[in-house]
């Protein structure tokens, strides 16, 4: 923990800030049989601004919503503030068929008696711990309107038939939604009011850089600094409508680099992994050739990380 409180210093995060994440959790120990649920993350998130604006809005008390186009990190930093903050995580995840029982909890027959079973968001209002609501914009309405009380002043809970809970102090609700292609759904104003909106912005060249080479640490810097500008160039293609973006996508260049590392030639592993993600043969080959102005396809693995 003290690890990534001393990366968000290096990164030059306010330490203002991070002298109240230090209080918030002196002010909220957690109990023993919840520990294995305070996140260690396997990745840090980049981007200065964007954590101190989320830290400050955690710090004020405010749910937080983090907007922004696929794999700008969005859960990344939710789980990285859910680690920084030391607080048990619940995820909840929106798929279609989530109802309010299944955020909430539901009654279940034990086999000798009925018993409220709680859900995620029950947990995380008893605890005082995180809840990760991802892709929030994808829930039914239905099943969302349970969740007013809890994220407004209110911050309680009630589900007919059972007692009204209160929050703990420390509960706080990060959403994470998508937008920026074709299938995005808003979220209703009424959810939308209820939260801080961080709009995620696309990583910085020189943080790219940072987080591969963090990533892989044996990487040669020149092709490092290669892959980040081949990836900003393929950003600003789909910036400009040239290309779409569906093959624009930081997880594909990540995982092209982990094939590179299994010892695919470079070549066939960007095209797997960026070029294959779009069907569309003229956008292939403008992407193919950005991806040749700047990456051999012949790169071994011994030419990227000298082994
Ligand atoms: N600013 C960033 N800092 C760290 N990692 C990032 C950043 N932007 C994207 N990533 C990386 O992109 C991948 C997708 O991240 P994820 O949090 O799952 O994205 P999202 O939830 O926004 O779709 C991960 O490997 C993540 O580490
Ligand atoms: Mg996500």
């Amino acid at each position: 923990m003290q690890e990534l409180f001393d990366f968000l210093r290096e990164e030059g995060v306010e330490p203002r800030l991070l002298d109240g994440v230090k209080a918030f959790r002196e002010a909220h120990p957690v109990a023993q049989e919840y520990t294995d649920r305070i996140p260690v993350p396997e990745y840090y998130y980049y981007g200065n601004n964007t954590w101190e604006l989320a830290l400050a809005a955690l710090l004020a008390g405010k749910n937080l919503l983090l907007a922004g186009p696929k794999a700008t990190g969005k859960n990344v930093l939710a789980e990285n503030l859910a680690a920084l903050f030391g607080c048990p995580t619940w995820d909840v995840s929106f798929h279609v068929n989530a109802d309010a029982a299944s955020l909430i909890g539901t009654d279940t027959y034990n086999g000798s008696e009925v018993v409220f079973r709680p859900g995620p968001v029950w947990m995380c209002a008893r605890v005082g711990g995180f809840g990760i609501l991802d892709e929030i914009n994808m829930a039914k309405n239905e099943a969302l309107a349970v969740l007013h009380a809890a994220l407004d002043f209110r911050r309680s809970i009630d589900v007919p038939g059972y007692d009204r809970i209160e929050l703990q102090d420390g509960t706080r609700f990060i959403a994470t939604m998508n937008y920026g292609y074709a299938g995005t759904r808003e979220l209703n104003e009424a959810l939308t009011s209820r939260f801080a909106v961080l709009n995620m912005p696309l990583i910085k060249d020189d943080d790219l850089v940072k987080l591969i080479a963090r990533r892989y640490p044996d990487i040669d810097m020149k092709i490092c600094g290669q892959l980040a500008k081949l990836y900003k160039e393929l950003e600003k293609k789909a910036e400009s409508a040239e290309i779409s973006d569906s093959a624009l996508d930081l997880r594909g260049l990540l995982d092209a680099i982990a094939l590179m590392d299994q010892g695919i030639l470079s070549g066939a592993a960007l095209e797997m992994c960026i070029v294959n993600k779009t069907f569309d043969d003229y956008e292939r080959k403008l992407i193919r050739d950005v991806i040749a102005a700047r990456i051999p396809d012949d790169l071994t693995r011994v030419a990227v990380f000298g082994k």
